[in-house]
């Protein structure tokens, strides 16, 4: 007789040895594979007499019963210690501190168009905005910039591929005054309005960009003269400045669309720019071709225009003296806006 209880005991041993299913496998075949103990067993079991076969059979496949159990119970012992392993690797701790979002900020060119915006709104102006991409018309024609003129030259002024349906190149607009001309044809007078947007020259060193800001202002009616204007102005810049602090005054300058034109000089009465003149704004009274170009009668109505830029306005606030740095996209300096 063999000794069937030993050797299911030295099964299960083995079994509770194999840390791996690769070694229980192996040991699963020295037991039960073809040419396994038992396997073997069980084929003898033809060669004994058929009274002994009647007693060993039932043993034997009772001992074989045994090992399939222990086989099993520890093929799923080491299943659950694997997925206990992964599940202690990819343990979330669910009392470690989430993962902040930063709050983002807005950009201080972007500060001063929305102050400006109230600002002008809060005097009831409307505020409007149009095509970057313009064409000649809009751009200089309209304005009453003769065909010649020199900021038409490629010097300045970006053309881009394609042309108007009069044949002429389309640009990108070289400041926002076409705006006043689209804005006037599709509305009725009296015509106050703001006009901020992007503009494009061909020009970059610390004061210039070749993408910049700018906000046109146009008031048109019947009766609207200088003195509108520097009142809104100076109001405007006030409020912009948050001082009572400041003088206004306006030199004589050129520019096509206007006619008599002048440049907006402000200058605080304190703080770290006291007593200087510091240029602020392009604007004059709007020239009488210019109100035509409107499909208005120059006759009736007069008014005037200015346009600002925003770079120029934020960095007079806060004092910044590099306007490249508006575009560097630089944490460290934007961070102090916000
Ligand atoms: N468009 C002028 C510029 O870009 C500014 C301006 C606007 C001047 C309106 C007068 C009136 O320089």
């Amino acid at each position: 007789m063999i000794d069937l209880e030993h050797l299911v005991a030295e099964a299960q041993t083995r079994f509770a040895e194999a840390q791996d299913t690769t070694t229980l496998e192996n040991q699963k075949a020295h037991y039960l594979g073809k040419t396994g103990v038992l396997t073997e067993l069980l084929k003898g079991l033809g060669k004994l007499d058929p009274e002994a076969r009647k007693t060993e059979g039932p043993r034997v496949n009772v001992a074989k019963q045994h090992i399939e159990q222990s086989l099993n119970a520890r093929r799923q012992a080491l299943a659950d210690m694997q997925m206990n392993a992964r599940l202690n690797a990819e343990a979330i701790d669910v009392t470690l501190p989430g993962r902040g979002r930063k709050r983002g900020g807005i950009h201080p060119v972007m500060r001063t168009w929305q102050r400006v915006e109230e600002i002008f709104g809060s005097m009831g102006f409307d505020v409007a905005d149009g095509p970057e991409i313009e064409t000649d018309w809009y751009n200089f024609t309209a304005l009453n910039s003769p065909e010649n003129h020199p900021a038409r030259s490629m010097q300045d002024t970006f053309y881009v591929e394609g042309h108007d349906s009069t044949g002429k190149p389309l640009l990108l607009r070289t400041h926002t005054s076409p705006m006043q001309v689209r804005y006037a044809r599709t509305h009725q007078p009296p015509i106050k309005v703001i006009l901020p947007g992007r503009t494009y020259r061909v020009d970059s060193d610390a004061t210039h960009s070749p993408m910049f800001h700018q906000v046109e202002g146009l008031w048109i009616d019947e009766n609207i003269s200088f003195a509108d204007l520097k009142g809104v102005y100076t109001e405007f810049l006030k409020h912009f400045f948050e001082t009572d602090d400041l003088v206004v005054r306006f030199r004589p300058s050129f520019f096509p669309f206007t006619e008599p034109s002048a440049e907006i000089d402000m200058m605080f009465e304190s703080g770290p720019n006291k007593g200087r003149w510091l240029e602020i704004s392009g604007s004059g009274q709007v020239h009488p071709t210019v109100v035509r170009n409107y499909g208005l009668d120059p006759e009736r109505y007069i008014g005037f225009a200015f346009g600002s830029g925003l770079e120029r306005l934020t960095m007079l606030r806060y004092s910044v003296n590099d306007l490249r740095l508006f575009y560097e996209g630089d944490l460290r300096f934007l961070k102090q806006f916000n």
